[in-house]
Parts: structure tokens; sequence; C-alpha cells
């Protein structure tokens, strides 16, 4: 949510800044800005809108010799929180005369009170954000020594921050500081590129070092000095970014998204290797250490996430009751802390999350670890802070996600998901053979997920027949259900058709009254338990004139026969079948979105990683 880059170094910062802020765009994308400061001059720069926009403001300022030769700037894209997305609540924030420089992430909560006391020391504001708050705050103290004017401010806010700010008077030095929401600083020869995630410094540099909350570093050109908010020197170990510039590239596919359904075969292939024990029939998860005793008095798993990855989350509670015969519940991360949970030494508390980044997700794994849980992570962002401070899990392996709709992070989390059961299953209920058979079940998923990219035209030419629609119904039971409500998810997120998943049961007791000729109804129909109870509730959507879209077995005639569109998946046992039939769903709402024209990988009023509640 927003991104952040800044840089102090030896070359031309301006390329470096925009360069980052279009990696960074997925993050938030109504506004862009950038300062840029030298010996003789500081200016910043703003434009309403994607960063193309700030790029147009810039090249009609070719002469600037502070755009060609600063070697020093922030810059930062927005998804408003504070204000709507006008060119005045842009970032970066300045205080009279830009003295002091700010970009913020974040949200400071006592803004309010902070800003009537600026105020009346004079200040004008010329923004309704919270950040100007801040920059003032820090103009406030600020006597010739930015580090100790930015610690003084911090120390009056209440709220969550990333920041990167400089005085106009001590050009190249750059102050950052975290209190909940990201900062990494790549470190270079004579040069630091800081940003709030990786993605927008890894083609300047892999080696990386990322703030703990309450940091607050002095950058100057290769320099970084670390302290605390009480001002204690600390040393955090620099950690290299394993995945590669052109894993962040569109690679010639149209959309992010696209490019990154297409790569599931090979994620969950990374996601798994090694982790496979077929002769033991078994999950090797280094990452999750439980003692052998732990394994065995395991009482019950809870799983806590958001969005897409809460539904991954359903698939390991039915998967780890199905096959180890352990209670398992799944509940919203926003909801966990707020009501109090019984969960205690014996429970595992799974956070899932593609970013390791999501507030709320966060918020539960500390109030499971208050409470005495065993915590582990889900998560997909190596160094990220759910992975930190959970400090056992298994990373998904799957890539840097770009697209704001989660693609190959779900499918990756439910391949994991799935060993996490076996290994808890061979723990405790599940024997050797079916280990084994469970195991080879896994390794067949990137096949199986293959066999429907094979697909992509002939469901290209499915979705066609949906474009017209405004609404629809997901339906599915059993391992299905979560694939409904992803599907629905889906659908909804980037062609903006009002879509809903319900259980396939639930129909009769509420939706069904909205069934019309208007109303398609997508039917999670693959063959296997339930699938008979399902075809009925098809053809009760029929003879209410819906038009119905079957997600069906490979040549299932019975399917075929009861619905108007389908398209065929490769036959698998339901806990694996997901993966297939998630795939088909995306490729489905990915192309109703394509035709109708949306904005595919950045999708209104969404951003990449929720960092604020
Ligand atoms: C939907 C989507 C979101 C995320 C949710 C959690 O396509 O991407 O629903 O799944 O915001 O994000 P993470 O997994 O990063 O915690």
């Amino acid at each position: 949510m927003c991104g952040i880059v800044a840089y102090t170094g030896k070359q031309a910062a301006l390329p470096i800044l925009i360069n980052g802020l279009k990696r960074l765009e997925y993050r938030g994308y109504d506004s862009a800005g950038i300062a840029l400061t030298s010996e003789s001059e500081t200016k910043v720069y703003k434009a309403k809108g994607k960063v193309a926009n700030l790029v147009e403001l810039l090249a009609g300022q070719e002469d600037s010799l502070l755009l060609k030769e600063s070697t020093c700037g922030i810059a930062h894209t927005r998804w408003a929180t504070h204000g709507s997305p006008t060119q005045e609540n842009a970032h970066p924030h300045a205080s009279p005369e830009n003295q002091i420089v700010l970009v913020h992430n974040g949200i400071i909560e006592n803004h309010n009170q902070l800003r009537a006391k600026l105020k009346a020391d004079g200040y004008e504001f010329l923004s309704e954000t919270d950040t100007e708050v801040l920059v003032h705050l820090v103009d406030s103290f600020y006597d010739d020594d930015i580090y100790d004017a930015v610690i003084r401010a911090l120390k009056q806010i209440e709220g969550t921050y990333g920041i990167a700010c400089f005085a106009k008077n001590q050009p190249g030095k750059l102050i950052v500081a975290r209190r909940g929401s990201p900062i990494v600083i790549g470190m270079g020869d004579q040069e630091a590129i800081v940003a709030s995630d990786a993605s927008a410094i890894i083609n300047y540099t892999r080696q990386a070092v990322y703030l703990d909350d309450n940091d607050i570093a002095i950058v100057q050109g290769g320099d970084i000095e670390i302290r605390t908010l009480d001002d204690s020197l600390v040393t955090r170990q620099a950690s290299e970014i394993d995945w590669s510039p052109d894993a962040a590239e569109k690679g010639g596919y149209e959309h992010y998204m696209l490019k990154e359904i297409f790569e599931q075969p090979e994620a969950i292939r990374n996601a798994i290797r090694g982790r496979i024990d077929v002769n033991a029939g078994n999950a090797v998860l280094s990452g999750l250490s439980l003692a052998p005793r732990e394994l065995v008095d395991l009482q019950r798993l809870v799983v806590v996430g958001c969005g897409t990855s809460l539904n991954a989350g359903l698939v390991g509670q039915f998967a780890t009751e199905d096959f180890a015969g352990i209670p398992a519940s799944v509940e919203q991360a926003a909801e966990f802390r707020y009501r109090n949970p019984i969960v205690g030494s014996r429970d595992l508390v799974l956070a899932i999350s593609q970013s390791g980044e999501t507030a709320d997700t966060l918020a539960a794994v500390r109030e499971a670890q208050q409470k005495g849980a065993l915590v582990a992570g889900l998560v997909n962002v190596v160094g990220s802070t759910i992975a930190r401070e959970t400090g056992q899990g298994v990373y998904l392996h799957a890539g840097p996600e770009i697209s704001v709709a989660s693609t190959k992070a779900f499918t990756c989390q439910v391949s994991v998901l799935l060993m996490v059961a076996l290994k808890f299953a061979r723990a405790h209920r599940m024997s050797h053979e079916r280990g084994k058979r469970f195991a080879e079940e896994i390794l067949a998923i990137p096949e199986l997920v293959e066999r429907v990219l094979a697909k992509n035209d002939e469901i290209a030419r499915v979705a066609e027949s949906f474009v017209k629609y405004e609404k629809a119904f997901f339906i599915g039971r059993g391992y299905l259900y979560p694939v409904a409500m992803e599907g629905a998810l889906k659908l909804k997120e980037i062609s903006y058709i009002h879509a809903e998943g319900y259980h396939a049961a639930e129909l009769k007791h509420g939706p069904i009254a909205l069934l019309e000729e208007s109303m398609p109804v997508v039917a999670l129909l693959n063959d296997g338990p339930g699938k008979d109870k399902t075809l009925g509730n098809v053809y009760e959507c029929k003879a209410r004139n819906a038009t119905v879209l079957g997600i069906i077995t490979e040549g299932d005639e019975e399917a075929k026969q009861a619905v108007d569109h389908y398209i065929e998946v490769p036959d698998a046992p339901l806990h694996t079948a997901v993966v297939p039939a998630t795939v088909a769903l995306q490729l489905f709402s990915y192309h109703v979105a394509r035709l109708r024209g949306c904005p595919i990988d950045q999708p209104r009023n969404l951003a990449k990683s929720v960092t604020v509640e």
C-alpha cells in the first residue's frame, strides 16, 4: 500500500527513482511524486494519477540541472488513506521552503491533535494528509540535525510509518525509519537505494537490509547507521534477495496477471521442490520446526489470513481435518484479535500471507503469540514482517507477485497447505501407503495446471459469453467451496462484475431469490463426492433461466449436458483438483476483464498488500 523509493549516492537519482516508482506502482497508483536535492536547489514534483503522468510532467522540464544532476532524492506512489487522490495530497510533503521533505507509508493516528498544535504554532497546511503533519512536526524540531529532529518527531507519533526524508541543508543524507510499514535498504558501492519493497531495488543490488520496527537509519552514500528510537546503535544483518530482476518484468505477456497465471506450474514446483519424500510418504518442511512431541500433541490448527489467502486457508482446514483428523478452523485475520480467541500452547496458528505485510494478519500473529500458541507463517515474500515475527513456517517460493489480483500465491499456498496436512496426518493417523499416494498426488499438481493452461484460447472463447453480465454467482461444495469463493473474488476485483461465492447448498437459503436470466452461475462440478448434489443445484438454477458455466472433469458427459458452457479440467482427487479448477477460473476472470477493457493489473481502489487496518 503506497510505495517509497529513495536514493543517495554517486549516480543521477532521477532515473533510479522513476524506475523504482514504476516497479512499485502496483502498491498504489492514484498519484505520484518525487523530490530531488542538491547543494544549490531542492524541488518537489507531483502529479495526480499514474507514474506516467509524473514522467510527463518532468519531461516538460528537461533543461533543469537539478533533474539531471541531483544524486539524492525521494519518491512515492500513493494509495489514498487521508484525503482524496489529488496533486496536493500526493507525496512528497514539505515543510516551509522545502526545509524538510518527506514520504510516508502507513497511518498517523494522532494526526488531528498534532495538526491542531502545529497550526497553533503557525504552520499552514496545504493538504489533507496525515503525512504533512509529520513533515511539519520534524521541521518544528529541526535545528541543523535531521536525525535528531526525526527521532523527536517519531516519538510523538501514534500509528504506523515507513518514511524516507531529507533536510535541504544536508543534501546526500537520508533518514529512513519504520514502524509497521516495511523499509528495505539496498546497499551498493558508495550508494544506497531505499524502498518499501524489494522489487524497486533488485535492478541495482541484491544485498539488502530490512529495518525492524522502531529502527531509524541514517543513510549517506554507501554508509548506513541503524539506531532504535531510544537512540541505541544496532546491527541488522544484510540478506540476499533471491529473485532476479526478470521475475518482476512482464516478459512479453500483456499483463502481469497473465504472466503469473502461466508461471504457476513452475511456481508450484518451486514450492514443493525438496519438500516431498515419496518413500517416507511424508512432507519435509524444515522451516516448520515443531518438535515430534509437539506434532503428536497438536490439538488444533487455526489458519488466519485475508482475501485470497483466507480462501486458501479453507482448503488447509478441510485437508487437515480430513487426513490428519486434527480439528481445524479458518479465521478472518481482521476479527481474530478483537474476539478474544481461545488458543493455547497445543494449538498451531498458521498465518497465510503472500506479502507477509498484511496488517490484520500480522496483528493476528501477535495476538496468537500473546496467548502462547505455536505460531508459524506461510509467506511468499522472504524477510517480510510476518515471516520474521513468526520465526518459523514455510516460504512459498512463488517469486514476486506483481499483479494486484493474487493467482500463483493461491495455488502455491494450497500446495503448501496440502504438504502441511500430509505432515500432520503422518504424525497422527495416516498410513505409510496412503502417505505415499498423497505425496504423489501433490507432485502431480504442476502437470494438472499445465493441462488447464493449454486450454487458454478455449477459456477465452467461453469468457466472451459472460462479458455482458453485471453479476454472477459461483457455487461449489466441499473442497470446491473455497474455489467458488476464490473464483468470485477474482472475477469481481478485476472485471468489476458483482460476483459472490456460495456453498452450493446455501443457494436455497436466500441467494436463489436473485436468480434470473441476467444472473449467470459458475458451478464447480468436478467429479467426486458432492458432484451429484451440485448438479441438482445446477438444475434448480437452469429452471430459473440462469445461464450456467460448469467447471467439469474431462469427459464428464452428464455434466456437459447439464450446463450451457463448460471448461474441462483434468481428473484428480478433489483436494488437488482445487488447484486446476482455480486456474481455470483465474483465466476465465482474466479474459472477461480483458474483454471488458478493465485495468487488470491495477484494479480501481485496490492495492497490493493492505498494510493498514
Ligand atoms: C485478491 C488479493 C487479496 C489478498 C489479501 C491478502 O486477489 O490479492 O485478497 O489475498 O489482501 O494479502 P496477503 O496474502 O498479502 O496477506
